[in-house]
C-alpha cells in the first residue's frame, strides 16, 4: 500500500487549516496551499493558537505541538505539491472551482498520489472526471473542527480503486477517526440529513414560527443536539450551507431542497456566520468562540 508521508492540503480556511493541523500532529509533513496569502497567514496563526490551547489543556504534549508546527509549510504555489503522497482539497464548495483545481493537480501531482476532496456535497465522480486518474480520486469528508470531531465520511467515486479506498481508510484511522462510507450521491450521508434540517430552521425563522433563540433551544433541549441548527449554520458558514443546498437541489432534482430565501439573503448581505463575525447571530461583541 502507498506509504503516506507528505500530505498536501489545499484551502487554508476553517477546514483546510484544521485538517493540516490534525495531520501534522500525527507526524505527517504538510504543505498547506491557498491562493490567498492572507488566508495562509490567518491559517498559521489559528493553527498555532489552537495547538497552544490543546497543549495548555494537556490534550497534546508540548513536543508533539512543536513538532507539528515544524512539519507545516505554506505556499500559494500548487507546484509545491509535486512530492505529496496524498492531496486533500478543501477549497470553496463550488464544482467549477474544484474541477479546475483537479485538472491542475492531475498535472502537478506524482502519478502515485491520491487526490482526495473534503467536499461536503459535490459528487466525487464529477471531480474525478477532470483527471486522468479517476481510480485515485476519493472523498474524504472531515467534520468541523477536524482536530476534534471524530467522524470522517469516505465517498468512493464510480472508478475509485480498492487500493485508494484502503489507503484513505488507513490514513483516517491513523488520524484517530471513525469512518462511515457513502455512495456517491449529492450530499452523501451527513449533509443529506443535516442541511435540510438547517434549511428548515431558516424557514421557521423566515415565516415567524419562532425566534432564533427558541428554534435553537428547541433542538438542543428537545432533541439533545449539542448545538441548535442556526448556531451550527453560523459555525459551518452560511455560504457553505447555501452551496450545499444548491447541490442537493440540482443533484437530487427535487425542489424540497430549495434554499430558504432568508438563507440566500443573509449570504447576499455577507452575513456568512462566525467567520465574518455576523450570521444569524452577531458575534462581534462576544468573546471569541472557543476553537480546537
Ligand atoms: P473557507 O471559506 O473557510 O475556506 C476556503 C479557502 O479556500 C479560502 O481560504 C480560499 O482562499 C481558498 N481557495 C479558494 N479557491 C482556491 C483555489 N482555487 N486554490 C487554492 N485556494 C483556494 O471554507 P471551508 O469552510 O474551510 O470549506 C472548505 C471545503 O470544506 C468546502 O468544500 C466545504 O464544503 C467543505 N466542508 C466545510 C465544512 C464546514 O463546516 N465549513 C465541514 C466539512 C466540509
Amino acid at each position: 500500500m502507498t506509504e503516506i508521508k507528505v500530505i498536501g492540503v489545499i484551502g487554508g480556511g476553517q477546514m483546510g487549516s484544521g485538517i493540516a493541523q490534525l495531520a501534522a500532529a500525527y507526524g505527517h509533513d504538510i504543505w498547506l496551499i491557498d491562493s490567498d496569502p492572507a488566508a495562509l497567514t490567518k491559517a498559521t496563526n489559528s493553527i498555532s493558537s489552537s495547538i497552544q490551547r490543546l497543549v495548555s489543556r494537556n490534550l497534546l504534549s508540548r513536543e508533539v505541538g512543536v513538532d507539528a508546527l515544524q512539519r507545516l509549510k505554506c505556499s500559494t504555489d500548487l507546484k509545491e505539491l509535486h512530492s505529496a503522497d496524498v492531496i486533500i482539497e478543501a477549497v470553496v464548495e463550488s464544482e467549477d472551482v474544484k474541477r479546475k483545481l483537479f485538472l491542475e493537480l492531475d498535472k502537478i501531482a506524482k502519478p502515485s498520489a491520491i487526490l482526495a476532496s473534503n467536499t461536503s456535497s459535490i459528487p466525487i465522480t464529477r471531480l474525478a472526471s477532470s483527471t486522468t486518474r479517476p481510480e485515485k480520486v476519493i472523498g474524504m469528508h472531515f467534520m468541523n473542527p477536524p482536530p476534534i470531531m471524530k467522524l470522517v465520511e469516505i465517498v468512493r467515486g464510480v472508478d475509485t480503486s480498492d487500493e485508494t479506498f484502503d489507503a484513505i481508510k488507513t490514513l483516517a484511522e491513523r488520524l484517530g477517526k471513525t469512518l462511515i462510507c457513502s455512495q456517491d450521491y449529492s450530499g452523501f450521508i451527513v449533509n443529506r440529513l443535516l442541511m435540510p434540517m438547517i434549511n428548515e430552521a431558516f424557514f421557521a425563522l423566515y415565516t415567524g414560527v419562532a425566534t432564533k433563540e427558541d428554534i435553537d433551544t428547541g433542538m438542543k433541549l428537545g432533541t439533545n443536539h449539542p448545538m441548535g441548527p442556526l448556531e451550527l449554520a453560523d459555525l459551518i458558514g452560511l455560504d457553505v450551507c447555501l452551496s450545499i443546498m444548491k447541490v442537493l437541489q440540482s443533484g437530487l432534482g427535487d425542489d424540497k431542497y430549495a434554499p430558504c430565501p432568508l438563507l440566500v439573503q443573509y449570504v447576499d448581505a455577507g452575513r456568512l456566520g462566525r467567520k465574518r463575525g455576523l450570521g444569524v447571530y452577531d458575534y462581534r461583541k462576544l468573546p471569541k468562540p472557543e476553537k480546537s
